[in-house]
Parts: C-alpha cells; structure tokens; sequence
C-alpha cells in the first residue's frame, strides 16, 4: 500500500473521511501528538488499529468528537463536575473516562463498560471531525512501545506503507499526550498525567486524585502498564547534569556517539557536547520532548536525558515520559 501524506484542507478531509466510512485508518493531527484514526462505530477497522501498532489487545482507544458533539449519546455524565471542567478544558488535551452508553464499539473499549473522550483543539482535527460527525477513535499514530509522533513525517516513519493516508497538521504544539482523567467517581481521578495539569483541575472543581498504580493493582488505564515512548537507540536517565557529563565520557570512550538531553540551562552548562536541548518552560519541554527523542534516534546512539527532579504542574507528565523513555 502506497502512504500518502496531505496537507490537511477541504480536499484531504473529504478523502479522509471517505476512507474512514468505507472502514479504512488514516493518520491525523491533533494538538498533542499524531493520532490512528478509525470510525468508533466499525470494529472491523479498529481491529485494524490494533493490528498495525501492534498494540495489546487488552488497552482501550480514546474517542474523539468535534465541539459541538452532544457527548451524552456516548456516555453517562454522573458527576456535575465533569460538565465544568469540559467547559474549562475543552476543545483541549483533557480526556475524560465516563460511564459508556454502548455505541462506540466493544473492540475499541476492549470490552469494558466505560468510555475515555477526547475533543481534540487542534482547527484541522476539528474539522475532520466535524465532517464526519460521529466519533473517531485514535491511539498515537507509533509503533507500539515506540516515540509519540509529533509531525506526520515521523507517522510516516513508523506506519509507512501500512495505513492510505496521513493528513499533515504541522507539528503538534502541546507535545505529549492529553491528561487522562476518570470522572465516573465522587473526585476527579488523573490516570494519565498531561498538560492539564492537577493544580489546573484542583483550581476549577476543588480537588483531584492521582491513581497510583501499584503491582498487583487493576490497572484502571491499562496503558500505563506498558513499556512505552522509546525511541530507537539506547537510553540512559541521569539524576544531574555532572551524571550525565560522566555518563557521556564514557559512551566516548566506548565508541559510541552520545547525545545529552536536557532543559536550555543545562545545554548552556554543557556547551562543547552533542546536546538535544528541550527548552525553558515546562510547556516548551513537553512540547520538544518527543520530536528531540524521534530526532534523537536518528543521529545517536544513545540519549542520556537529564532528570527534571520535579513533578509540579507539567512536570508530572513530563518526569512520567521521561522515565518510561529513557529510564
Ligand atoms: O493525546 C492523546 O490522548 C492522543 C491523541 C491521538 O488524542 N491519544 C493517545 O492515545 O494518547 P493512546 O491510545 O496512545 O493512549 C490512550 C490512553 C491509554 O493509557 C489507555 O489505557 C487509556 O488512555 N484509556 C483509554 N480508554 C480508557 C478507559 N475506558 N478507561 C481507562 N483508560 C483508558
Ligand atoms: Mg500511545
């Protein structure tokens, strides 16, 4: 099969969605990372999904609807709250997991009785969605266990000559993939951390859980359990920028090619080595995070990343890629 990549516009949209209702998978832009989109009604395309990523069977796919979809034909809204933080946070990268009415498809939710929904921000996502009016289900468009793709050439890279088309909608701003937070309960529950942090939550409706998950536990959001973003080289997490200088010199002497990882004050403390600099803020570093380690990959053979030792605000989810990547 021949992959194509289009610059997402009315033309594209129209030939994406004409592959989705005739139950094919297309890649799509959204504001966090690269999605694998299928029709959430058709379990014969989503097992494509599976399929092609090589994904588990047993780790349910986010819906995606366009703004105005009325979310309640898909899920049962128990909780007051949840109604306050979509005006909030919505369109934007905040999934929130309801209590499903049935009507996305059991190969997409795996079978369980609950529903993970996204409204995607990103204009072009939108308007894919809007066109096609029911809701789409999208894992990241990678390889299993591989690098979140933030532009369509890095969906190409991973997906090439599998899927029909991949729509290019630039490169994802936020960088990381969306908070994923359970609202069927009497408290928000964060089961994937991302840029809508906990504070952001605790601010708007009061409080807001952190899941923990420990061995033996159900696992309420199964992809946590996986191994997961790395990219293709070796990997190494160091607690400090004097790690990471004792850590490279001795991939030198090895023979091997190493990059540093880090935020631009450590870049600055490392002028003169291979550095991957992921910027200042938190939001610039989650948005650099996957693009430096997909670009990472290609020029290193091994990424020694630089711990942020923090986990306040964006930094949860950050330190969470960070570890699962590199550690
Ligand atoms: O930003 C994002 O969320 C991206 C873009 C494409 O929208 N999507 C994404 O999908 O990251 P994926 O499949 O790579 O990760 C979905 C996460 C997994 O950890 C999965 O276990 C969890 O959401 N999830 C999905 N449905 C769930 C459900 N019903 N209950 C609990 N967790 C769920
Ligand atoms: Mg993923």
């Amino acid at each position: 099969m021949k992959t194509e990549i289009l610059k997402i516009n009315d033309k594209s949209i129209e030939k994406a969605k004409k592959i989705l209702l005739s139950g094919g998978i297309v890649g799509m832009p959204t504001e966090t990372v690269y999605g694998l989109a299928a029709l959430g009604t058709d379990g014969e395309a989503v097992k494509k999904i599976y399929e092609v990523k090589g994904r588990p069977s047993d780790n349910p796919l986010i819906a995606h609807v366009h703004k105005d979809f009325p979310i309640e034909e898909l899920v049962f809204v128990n909780n007051d709250y949840a109604f306050e933080l979509k005006k909030l946070f919505t369109p934007g990268p905040l999934t929130m997991v309801f209590e499903s009415k049935g009507k996305v498809c059991k190969e997409a939710v795996c079978g369980g009785d609950t529903l993970a929904l996204r409204i995607p921000s990103h204009e072009g996502c939108q308007r894919l969605l809007k066109a096609v009016n029911a809701p789409i289900v999208a894992p990241s468009a990678n390889l299993s266990k591989h690098t979140s793709p933030v532009t369509a050439e890095h969906v190409r890279r991973d997906l090439d000559g599998k899927i029909p088309l991949i729509l290019d909608g630039g490169k994802c701003t936020g960088g990381i993939e969306s908070t994923v937070l359970d609202v069927t309960g009497k408290i928000p529950r964060i089961l994937r951390a991302g840029l809508i942090t906990r504070e952001m939550i605790v601010k708007a409706v009061g409080s807001c859980e952190i899941a923990e998950h420990k061995e033996g536990d159900r696992v309420r959001s199964p992809g946590v359990k996986y191994r997961h973003y790395r990219p293709n080289c070796e990997t190494a997490l160091a607690d400090s920028a004097e790690e990471a200088e004792a850590l490279y010199l001795q991939c030198v002497k090895d023979g091997k090619k190493p990059y540093i990882m880090c935020d631009g004050e450590n870049a600055e403390k490392l002028k003169g080595y291979n550095v991957l600099n992921l910027g200042n803020t938190g939001e610039e570093i989650a948005s650099n995070l996957y693009d430096k380690l997909l670009e990472g990959e290609r020029v290193a053979d091994e990424i020694i990343a630089i711990s942020f030792n923090r986990e306040d605000g964006v930094y949860l989810g950050i330190m969470n890629r960070l570890r699962k990547s590199c550690g």
